[in-house]
């Protein structure tokens, strides 16, 4: 083992250039423009897979490939019987979400740049960096000769950021080759270097747009206005009637099936090492603004919401026109937690919207994708095999945490594999995902290197 973790350590330069490389692809999933980008991707992570001495090959899907590399030599899983070796599927994905607004970045989004030990790039820390750091690890087995005390696959998506639309056939199709013990996956976040994480929660959610229609075109808004009702300003009286002053939903039936934080639960949320103060300050707003009854931990991991993401109407060009626009538009997520059915959130919602629709309007619902939360034991051996894995690799006690952001898939990993999902985190607070100026903390990026060599002797001995 000392030779893995020597191996590590000796080649951090070049490991830093090659997630350089990695993420210099462009590969955004929700732009069609970027499709070779994201092919261009994948096949530069089978070639660097195959390099390091796995068996890897690319999936062509009706969407964006999916890389899948294995380890050599695993031993035969045939069904009924007992296997001879324990075989961990290694989950992530090389999509990344768009850069724009690109006026924002400090840098170029997709030319990194390293400042001190921070590197920033659109997917450094969401989620090239993480799922490179697994790469590292086995790396560091397969070339010093060390034996591996498991198999691993690693499948690598193009569509996590865009819903992963194929990778549940693809694990049906797949599912004896994919058969394992459990799914790791690094593509959530820890406090601090200090404190480790294991997410034993993620939120579900439940996607769709509204568009409220009004007349037959955009009309002078001198001549017919105060005659006719403004699409803009109706969708934003409908929207307000959506949540209260208390930050509580409105909408009958929303929390029908919520389930109650337990005393355990709201302990470990009152031990997040994050201050109201930090965390208000991070976010750079005035206040901090959430359903009465909950701390703030426990508002964004915990607790159901409904999240306008985008609105539009009306003009929004330079100066100004004057108009009642045709129509106004509201792209809105619900984030869900345990016990939930997006079905039925959609129902409610839909049916509520329904209802407080003036008649002036023509209301449009289309929907978006919908996801269960996820939860798994967070004291179950599983757990307790990262937990030892976190801590010798970051010299730090690590924490249980709830999250509120989503993998939808780790529902599919469950109910088509059978298999439990380790989330081991390696993003901090700070980062960036998803915004301008992204970045990943290298300590992290070696430390979790560390963890993954660690984490398959933990799980197997
Ligand atoms: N890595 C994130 C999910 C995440 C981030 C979970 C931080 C926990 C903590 C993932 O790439 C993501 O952004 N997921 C989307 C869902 C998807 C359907 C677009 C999300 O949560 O919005
Ligand atoms: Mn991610
Ligand atoms: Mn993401």
């Amino acid at each position: 083992m000392q030779s893995v973790l020597d191996y590590l350590q000796k080649n951090q330069s070049r490991f830093l250039a090659e997630l350089c490389e990695y993420l210099r692809f462009a590969s955004v999933s929700a732009q069609p423009k970027h499709k070779p980008d994201v092919q261009a991707c994948a096949a530069w992570l089978v070639a660097h897979c195959r390099q390091i001495g796995l068996d890897a090959r690319l999936c062509e899907t009706p969407g964006h490939p999916i890389v899948v590399a294995k380890t050599p030599n695993a031993a035969p899983r045939t069904p009924g019987k007992k296997p001879a070796r324990k075989h961990f599927v290694v989950y992530g994905h090389y999509d990344v979400q768009p850069p724009e607004p690109l006026e924002l970045w400090q840098s170029p989004p997709f030319e990194p740049r390293i400042e001190g030990p921070i590197i920033y790039a659109r997917g450094s820390t969401d989620d090239k960096g993480q799922n490179f750091a697994h790469l590292k690890a086995v790396e560091a087995y397969l070339k010093t000769g060390t034996p591996l005390p498991c198999d691993l696959t690693l499948v690598l998506e193009g569509e996590e950021e865009v819903g992963s639309e194929s990778l549940g056939g693809f694990l049906k199709e797949h599912r004896r080759e994919l058969d394992c013990d459990a799914v790791v996956i690094s593509d959530t976040g820890m406090p601090s270097l200090k404190h480790p994480a294991l997410t034993y929660g993620l939120r579900g959610m439940m996607a769709f747009e509204i568009t409220l229609h009004g007349p037959a075109r955009d009309l002078h808004s001198g001549v017919f206005g105060g005659a006719v009702e403004n699409p803009a300003m109706a969708l934003a009286r409908l929207l307000a009637r959506v949540r209260d002053d208390r930050g509580r939903v409105t909408i009958p039936g929303f929390y029908d099936d919520v389930k109650p934080l337990s005393k355990f639960e709201r302990q470990q949320a009152a031990r997040y090492p994050v201050t109201d103060a930090q965390l208000k300050k991070l976010l750079g707003v005035p206040q901090l603004f959430g359903e009465h009854g909950f701390t703030p931990t426990e508002q964004r991991s915990a607790r159901p919401t409904f999240e306008i993401n985008g609105l539009t109407s009306g003009y929004q060009g330079e100066g100004s026109k004057t108009i009642i626009p045709a129509w106004a538009r509201a792209k809105i997520t619900c984030r869900l937690v345990p016990n939930q059915d997006p079905k039925h959130v959609r129902q409610v919602v839909t049916n509520y919207l329904k209802k407080i629709c003036p008649p002036t309007m023509r209301l449009e619902i289309t929907a978006g994708h919908g996801a269960e939360a996820y939860q798994v034991s967070p004291t179950g051996p599983l757990a307790q095999a990262a937990l030892r894995a976190l801590e010798s690799a970051f010299s730090a006690k690590p924490i249980l945490i709830r999250e509120g952001g989503s993998i939808p898939i780790v529902n599919e990993f469950k109910r088509i594999l059978g298999a439990d999902s380790l989330l081991l985190g390696l993003g901090l607070p700070d980062d960036n995902a998803h915004s301008p100026n992204e970045k990943f903390h290298l300590g992290c990026f070696e430390k979790g290197q560390r963890m993954s060599a660690l984490l398959w002797q933990e799980l197997t001995r």
